[in-house]
């Protein structure tokens, strides 16, 4: 078998911040010889063209640094303007600015240039995320032969939001340049799959997408999720037990609501403010009973989009605030920064609801980190999202439509009165899907296709 090389944006960092894609891949990494590969997180005025490689706990990982230009118009611009607010169908809040589309094509070309000299003829290359869709089309460019795979991590958009993209003729045929394309649902496989039928030459009169073959590319979906058995062990550390016995005396007798997300547009932040804020006016009985911890680490925060939906999320707190708290009482926290992950699997324990309710989303582990960190005599209500590919997994959650907020407070009411055996009924069906889907099993189940069957592993044919 082939080594495995894994490109991404974000390389793995070391210390508990290393994510679950890290984890899970770094024994398939070591088995098969391979390394990743992707961006250092350096900026510099003249960056070298050649990578510099280092063993980042267990996991060899070879980085390039950039420019502060060719990565703003990479990253913040083409990446976080114009693709994520598309494919999360928010065209209200994309930015388009036409030179960004260079900027995002040579980072693209960059990266392939410094992988290339380190491919070797069987090696299988697993691309990650919307950063990196070119990077097929540069690595054939270059000659290369090898099986490549990609893997979207956000959601495929419908037909009108890719259209609205600039440049998505040329995109939608990058991707026809990967052997397998994986999507987190069936969702997205449909979203494709409706746009790969425009592809047919009697609708192609007046689309802007002029035929592109997929022909030669396989695409499925490979739900990807967390290890539900390592966040059971997390839960009850010490470090976990710590923040929950601090959590327990600020509680008191009340019940915890809790949400842990990105501070993103698309996590529908100020909609579960407004929730809970119905919750709270429609239930007078559940005041002093009830409190929402909201746990939200900035994020791309140079985007103007991600500081006024900070800035609207500031002012529906203190709403909240002003108006339901009372000098020995307040409804909720609202907590700007990161935490590490055995302080959240404490938190998740405790918590009576998880409250998961993206607009839209590609899968959401919080839901599967919830569901792992639950006390099985005990569990909690996950309250979640249709709209995240979570939602296809997890189907004994209380699944709720994020912009109806009377819906989600009504899902409120309903998950802290559930009667234990529900809950346990529930969260038992639900763990049992967390660890069918578990991060391993996904990585597992990919690579599978990815990787060339025959005796000799031979490579792709040439295309
Ligand atoms: O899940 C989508 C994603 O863009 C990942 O690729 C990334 O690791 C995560 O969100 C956090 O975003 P960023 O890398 O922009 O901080």
């Amino acid at each position: 078998m082939g080594r495995l090389i894994v490109v991404s944006n974000r390389t793995p960092g070391r210390g508990p911040a290393a994510g679950g894609l890290a984890v899970a891949l770094r024994k398939t990494l070591a088995e098969r010889d391979g390394f990743w590969f992707g961006w250092s997180g350096r900026l510099v005025d003249a960056p070298s063209n050649e990578a510099a490689f280092e063993d980042i706990e267990g996991i060899r990982v070879g980085k390039i640094d950039l420019t502060r230009d060719d990565h703003h118009a990479y990253y913040a611009g083409f990446s976080n303007s114009i693709l994520w607010p598309s494919f999360h169908l928010r065209l209200d809040l994309a930015t388009i600015e036409g030179h960004w589309y260079e900027g995002y094509r040579r980072v693209n070309t960059l990266f392939a240039q410094a992988l290339l000299p380190h491919i070797e003829e069987n090696d299988v290359i697993w691309v990650h995320d919307y950063h990196l869709i070119p990077f097929a089309t540069e690595l054939r460019h270059l000659g290369v032969r090898n099986r490549i795979g990609f893997y979207l991590h956000i959601p495929f958009p419908t037909l009108d939001a890719l259209y609205a993209i600039p440049h998505n003729t040329e995109l939608m045929r990058d991707l026809s340049r990967y052997d397998l394309i994986g999507f987190q649902a069936n969702r997205d496989v449909s979203a494709f799959a409706e746009f790969a039928d425009h592809q047919s030459p009697s609708t192609l009169s007046g689309s802007p997408l002029k035929s592109v073959d997929f022909s030669r590319t396989e695409v499925a979906a490979f739900p990807i999720g967390s290890d539900p058995e390592a966040f059971a062990k997390l839960a009850v550390s010490p470090a976990a037990t710590k923040m929950v016995r601090r959590m327990e005396r600020a509680l008191g007798d009340q019940s915890l609501i809790l949400g842990v997300d990105r501070l993103d547009y698309s996590k529908g932040l100020p909609q579960r403010v407004e929730a809970y804020e119905k919750l709270l006016a429609n239930n007078a009985n559940l005041r002093r009973q009830v409190h929402l911890l909201q746990v939200a680490p900035p994020s791309r925060d140079s985007i103007k989009e991600y500081q006024e939906t900070s800035d609207t999320l500031d002012a529906m707190v203190g709403r909240v605030m002003g108006h339901f708290a009372e000098p020995d009482w307040q409804p909720m926290t609202y907590v700007k920064r990161a935490y590490g992950q055995p302080s959240l699997a404490g938190l998740y324990r405790l918590a009576h609801v998880g409250l998961v309710t993206p607009l839209r989303d590609g899968m959401n582990l919080v839901a599967h980190e919830y569901v792992g960190s639950q006390d099985p005599d005990d569990p909690g209500v996950l309250v979640l999202s249709r709209f995240a590919g979570a939602a296809e997994i997890f189907e004994d959650a209380l699944l709720v439509n994020p912009f109806d907020t009377d819906e989600t407070a009504e899902a409120l009411r309903l998950a802290l009165d559930m009667p234990l055996d529900e809950r346990r009924r529930r969260w038992e069906r639900l763990m049992e899907a967390a660890m069918a889907h578990s991060v391993d099993r996904w990585a597992e189940s990919y690579l599978a296709r990815l990787t060339p069957n025959g005796p000799d592993g031979k490579p792709a044919p040439v295309r």
